[in-house]
């Protein structure tokens, strides 16, 4: 199963609540590029991985695919999460980048292990528990995202195309929050649905990723991911970086803009894609 790459096409902080999590008000979209979970009986619970980033993925045990694991078999509803699983991950994602990798893979086996069942309000906050990202990356459609992640307005958008760009830096999301000055920023202005990609494009440049200023004074490198963005009608930084995107309306402008900064930067993380209305 894809577990897909999730995009903050907005991201404004509201506020702080008392257990130090942030409330959020989030456009958030999901990219057709992603991590691939693979389940199947085995002998004893195990976990195998490759793709470019297997390296930076943790054994079973300190891996959020075990606690997912975990967590289902605690809920004792579904037969398929009772037996010894071998579970193979395909790491194409960057690890600590701000795209969600780590909750979409434990949102894909969740969604394996129960067969896509609908899951109860306490199994929803179990999820959120394990992840504040993770109940978005179940519904895997884009939204308005509101509390610390739990509140999800599914929103439609136009055919929109993408290029990721990750100078190979991880980031620390506490460290950024902590960066963060002020806490209590304006929500997002009330949604109005974009009827095509330019209106899409001038909804979002009335929004912010709050998140950007002291991610890239942490990572300074995320302003040059940025500049060579900056062709594209629209570019920001993703949830609380590295990874930054930039929205296009067609494959070909992504792929060529992707190809062109590949090049220039044989060593930073590109992909073209496309996100999912
Ligand atoms: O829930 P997740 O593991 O993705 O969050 C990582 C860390 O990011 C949290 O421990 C918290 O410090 C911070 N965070 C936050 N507010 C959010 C989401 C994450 O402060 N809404």
């Amino acid at each position: 199963m894809l577990a897909r790459a999730k995009l903050n096409l907005s991201l404004h902080v509201t506020g702080q609540r008392a257990d130090g999590y942030h409330l959020l008000s989030s456009l958030v979209a999901f990219a057709d590029v992603g991590d691939e979970v693979r389940i199947e009986p085995g002998q004893k619970d195990t976990l195998t991985v490759d793709g470019p980033f297997a390296n930076a993925a943790p054994p079973l045990a300190g891996n959020i695919l075990g606690q997912a694991l975990a967590m289902v078999r605690r809920w004792n509803l579904d037969a398929l999460a009772r037996e010894p699983l071998s579970i193979h991950l395909t790491k194409n994602l960057p690890v600590a980048s701000g795209i969600g990798g780590g909750s979409a893979d434990a949102a894909a086996l969740v969604a394996l292990l129960t067969a896509g069942r609908p899951l109860s309000d306490s199994e929803m906050a179990d999820c959120l528990s394990l992840g504040a990202d993770l109940p978005m990356c179940l519904t895997g459609r884009s939204a308005i995202v509101g509390g610390i992640g739990e509140e999800n307005r599914p929103v439609a958008l136009p055919e929109t195309h993408v290029v990721l760009v990750n100078p190979g830096a991880e980031v620390s999301t506490p460290a950024v929050f902590k960066a963060l000055p002020d806490k209590t920023n304006a929500p997002l202005p009330p949604w109005v649905e974009p009827r095509d990609f330019a209106e899409l494009v001038t909804c979002l440049k009335t929004t912010r990723n709050d998140l950007m200023k002291p991610a890239v004074r942490l990572v300074p490198d995320i302003q040059n991911c940025l500049k060579a963005l900056a062709d594209a009608p629209f570019a920001r930084m993703s949830g609380s970086g590295a990874t930054c995107f930039a929205l296009l309306e067609t494959e070909s402008g992504a792929e060529n803009l992707a190809g062109r900064i590949q090049s220039a930067h044989p060593n930073w993380w590109v992909q073209a894609g496309r996100l999912s209305t």
